[in-house]
């Protein structure tokens, strides 16, 4: 296992869509472990495989809190199936999107069809948190990012604030 660097916008790869994948491997085993390992060392609650630069339909999430056991969860080639007309409103983070949290407005509970890590089709149907996460997870899937929910205007703001940061490695706030 080891721990992959995690692209952030504006990187344009971010933006591409991700191919699905054509079965489930030991390289793919060792990309989902990869994914694990990268997603818990940034202390985030999911993370789709184009943000470690692969484009393949696979993602990795874990709702988890603190408190509780780990519940890692792999999706490979996921569909949303269903998606509820009631919604919710969470404030989302992103790891390819440093410092920026926007609150965005999803179906509360979506039903997805997916591949396991064991191979086999299987369907979930989530609400709350977990609905969330993965309406956003696989979003990344298809090129789409949180700031795409913003107007133009507000979108360049922040992905220009982060490319000026990015330049500024050393700068410090104190
Ligand atoms: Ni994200």
């Amino acid at each position: 296992m080891s721990i992959k660097p995690i692209i952030t916008v504006p990187d344009e790869v971010l933006k591409k869509i991700s191919d699905p994948l054509d079965k489930v491997g030991e390289s793919e085993k060792k990309l989902a472990n990869d994914l694990f390992e990268t997603m818990y060392n940034s202390k985030g609650i999911g993370l789709a495989a184009v943000q470690v630069g692969v484009l393949k339909r696979i993602l990795v999430i874990d709702v988890s809190s603190k408190e509780e056991k780990k519940n890692p969860l792999c999706f490979i080639n996921p569909i949303i199936k269903k998606i509820s007309d009631e919604t919710s409103i969470y404030e989302e983070g992103c790891l390819s999107i440093p410092d920026t949290f926007i609150e965005i407005e999803r179906p509360k509970i979506c039903e997805v069809e997916y591949v396991g890590l064991d191979g086999k089709l299987k369907n979930i149907k989530c609400d709350g948190l977990l609905s969330t996460c993965l309406q956003h997870e696989i979003n990344h899937l298809d090129g789409k990012l949180i700031i795409d929910h913003l107007s133009k205007l507000k979108k360049d703001m922040i992905i220009k604030k982060i490319s000026k940061d990015k330049k500024n490695p050393n700068r410090v706030i104190v």
